[in-house]
């Protein structure tokens, strides 16, 4: 007769996960929708695989599990893998107990979400191997996500290899997970890709020390019968790895996410314990349910709440507009004209320290270039102040060039493997984040740049990937990319603990290290290099399925192609700025960014934390392009509108909003743009519920656009605000 089992359930706003235990095993029964009636115990193998569950050795093979091993007839990727003190490989981890706890369990040394409402601890033991495995499953009010992390504690007397521990593993069932990941490169950072996984392992990673624009650690897991989306991402700045597994023997699916196993092992002593950071994972009824609880969760769970809902500044950043040549007077003639036109802070970019013209020398010296900026960075940062102007700094901390006084006076400060030459990218070598020395350096010598300039606002850039990894501080070379993100999170805890009202925005070579845990200490980041909209528009789109527009920094250039108005439309949803010489602009473009300015600062509320829509997809069929923002209580709303095609013997394409209040009667008002005429349909009133079910072309919007003519330009865009008026 089968013991009753044990049953434990954490709900979330809208979703259950369930764990039923027995026999010293932990299967998950249920994770989805809300159940508020717990089925009775002995009907709980109806949700469990087989019905088998618990009464045969391979019973890894047959259950939905959250945790899995080598060598106990698990034959799929597992969450564990450990090489015992004794050399064996084999684990077997069983179920001991569990607590919920108010509140979350937070790591000293790693980022983890804020504001926990509670924790399920489930703790497991492997007795043998003198091993206990703690599983940490936080949840918070009013969200869906499920933050999940892991602690493994050698109890016994000899070391234990750890050779992967990743933080989170979900069995569900079915094959056929059509897999959506965010996939790029440098200019082209999370274009979106959809994989359907059928048979075999799908995997994305990173290997290069940073989240990368390669692949982003959020993906999605739409279900095969169309009921529900699971979502992951991982709170983490370094190597990540992400699998999804078709069981097709047993009708399954495993999700893993976690710390990447490349080039790891991690030497586990008598005592000590290893914590991985917390992956999140959430189930929802549509992609769009999953952009919103994402957005959400990173505003109330992992940006400082200090910055979280404040009113990002609008800047100008000089790196675009001069690159490395400049001098005192052109910075102040571009402050001029930056104030003149409504900027709030002027952020100087790379080339103002040790002798820095081009990207061959001075990475490490963080002292003024007095001769470029005739005088102290102090100086220049009080002139510019005096023009009303915040100040904000670009610094590369990660780095070492070789043509530095750093380097000269501390060779053993960069990664080098001894008796190989380095791989050099960008002229540069990376700094032995792993070194405590480094970091203390690091700690000494970036904190004295914002303490001398005041800083309202630092740019971190991190222009280089790492590959050669070698710490002579460290016996064990496998876990130096581990290490290497937990020494940058105490460099940057440390500097934001002394300078907590400093604005942080992350960068790496443009969006390459766009990830929680940079999030959790930056509240933005630098998005992409790739400033050109029409390009721009896949970057943007596919960065806001997980994070929100407030996290996003985004810029107008003056790169060619498209027109200013373009630019701005495109570039508004975000933490918003120019980079470019305004010094050079013709006086109608002066006008134009003047204007846009006005408009951005009068909607920045909402268009930095309202509510966002995607409606037509940039990586949908038509390759089309809207979205809407609408406010917390549907007051107001801007929607944006990009037709992409040529213009050659087409029709206007047809927008269809949602979101909008169905009761409520609205005006609305296209942005006047100098690229299109007055006379087409530019404003009139509207019922939300024909806002939110018709499709409107909007007449001759698109038709006159100066610079959409055939064979011209593929994009044309327009703003348009919505106002309830009744
Ligand atoms: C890469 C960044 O993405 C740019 O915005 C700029 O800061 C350069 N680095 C400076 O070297």
């Amino acid at each position: 007769m089968r013991e009753k089992f044990n049953v434990v359930k954490l709900d979330t706003t809208n979703t259950s996960l369930v764990f039923a235990v027995n026999d010293g095993n932990l299967g998950i029964a249920h994770y989805g929708k809300k159940i508020t009636d717990l089925p009775q115990s002995d009907s709980l193998d109806m949700f469990l695989l087989n019905g088998q569950w618990g009464a045969s050795v391979d019973r890894f093979n047959i259950t939905k599990m959250s945790y899995s091993f080598v060598g106990d007839g698990n034959m799929r990727e597992s969450l564990v893998s450990v090489i015992n003190s004794d050399g064996t490989y084999t684990s077997r981890f069983v179920y001991k107990k569990h607590s919920l706890v108010n509140g979350g369990i937070p790591l000293d040394d790693l980022p983890c979400a804020r504001n926990a409402e509670k924790t399920l601890i489930v703790e497991l033991a492997d007795d043998y191997a003198n091993l206990t495995l703690k599983q940490y499953y936080t949840v918070f009010k009013d969200s869906d996500i499920i933050a999940v992390r892991q602690e493994l504690t050698n109890n016994g007397k000899g070391n234990v290899t750890v050779l992967r521990l990743m933080s989170l593993q979900l069995d569900v069932s079915g094959t056929s997970y059509n897999c959506v990941s965010f996939n790029g490169a440098w200019a082209r950072e999370r274009y979106r890709k959809d994989t359907a996984v059928t048979a075999g392992t799908w995997m994305i990673q990173s290997m290069g020390g940073q989240s990368s624009a390669i692949m982003n650690p959020f993906f999605m897991a739409k279900n095969p019968d169309g009921n529900g989306v699971y979502a992951f991402n991982l709170i983490y700045s370094g190597n990540h790895k992400e699998i999804v597994e078709a069981c097709n023997d047993i009708n399954s699916t495993r999700f893993l996410v976690g710390i990447n196993d490349y080039c790891f092992n991690l030497t586990l002593k008598a005592g000590e314990t290893f914590a991985t950071p917390q992956a999140v994972m959430l189930f929802a009824d549509s992609e769009q349910s999953v952009t919103s609880e994402m957005h959400n969760f990173v505003n109330n769970h992992i940006v400082d709440p200090k910055f979280a809902y404040k009113d990002r500044p609008l800047l100008l950043n000089n790196w675009e507009g001069t690159h490395f040549s400049f001098t005192e007077e052109k910075l102040l003639e571009l402050a001029d004209k930056a104030a003149e036109l409504g900027v709030e802070l002027f952020v100087l970019d790379d080339g103002w320290f040790g002798h820095r013209d081009n990207d061959t020398s001075s990475l490490g010296d963080w002292y003024d270039y007095k001769e470029k900026l005739n005088g102290s960075l102090g100086k220049l940062a009080d002139k510019i102040r005096a023009k009303g102007l915040h100040f904000g700094i670009w610094v590369e901390p990660e780095m070492i060039s070789e043509d530095s006084d750093l380097f000269r006076n501390h060779p053993e400060y960069a990664m080098i493997v001894p008796g190989r030459e380095p791989i050099r990218r960008r002229n540069q070598l990376v700094l032995d984040l792993v070194n405590k020395d480094v970091q203390d350096y690091l700690i000494k010598e970036i904190g004295d740049v914002i303490e001398r300039c005041k800083a309202y606002y630092v740019k971190w850039d991190c222009n280089r990937h790492i590959s050669d990894i070698y710490s002579a501080t460290i016996e064990n070379t496998g876990e130096y990319f581990h290490r290497y993100v937990l020494g940058l999170y105490r460099v940057i805890s440390a500097l934001k603990k002394r300078f907590p009202d400093v604005l942080f925005e992350s960068c790496s070579a443009g969006g390459n290290r766009f990830d929680l845990g940079m999030l959790y200490y930056m509240p933005q980041t630098w998005c992409s290099d790739m400033t050109e909209p029409r390009h721009r528009l896949s970057i943007q789109e596919g960065t806001l399925y997980a994070y929100p527009q407030s996290a996003i920094g985004a810029h107008v250039s003056a790169c060619q192609n498209s027109s200013f108005e373009s630019k701005f439309n495109v570039a508004c949803l975000g933490a918003f700025g120019y980079e470019l010489d305004a010094t050079k602009c013709t006086q109608e473009e002066l006008e134009i960014i003047k204007k846009q300015i006005v408009f951005y600062k009068q909607h920045r509320h909402l268009l930095q934390f309202g509510k966002y829509y995607r409606l037509k997809s940039i990586f949908g069929r038509e390759r089309k392009s809207s979205w809407i923002i609408i406010s917390e209580d549907k007051s107001e709303a801007i929607a944006f509108l990009a037709e992409t095609d040529e213009l050659i013997n087409s029709v206007p394409s047809e927008w269809r909003f949602t979101g909008l209040d169905d009761n409520a009667l609205y005006s609305f008002e296209v942005r006047p743009q100098n690229n299109f005429k007055s006379d087409v349909i530019a404003s009139g009133t509207a019922g939300g519920d024909a806002l939110n079910n018709c499709e409107f072309s909007f007449g001759k919007l698109f038709s006159d656009e100066t610079d959409r003519q055939p064979y011209g330009t593929p994009l044309a865009t327009r703003l348009i605000y919505f106002k309830r008026i009744d």
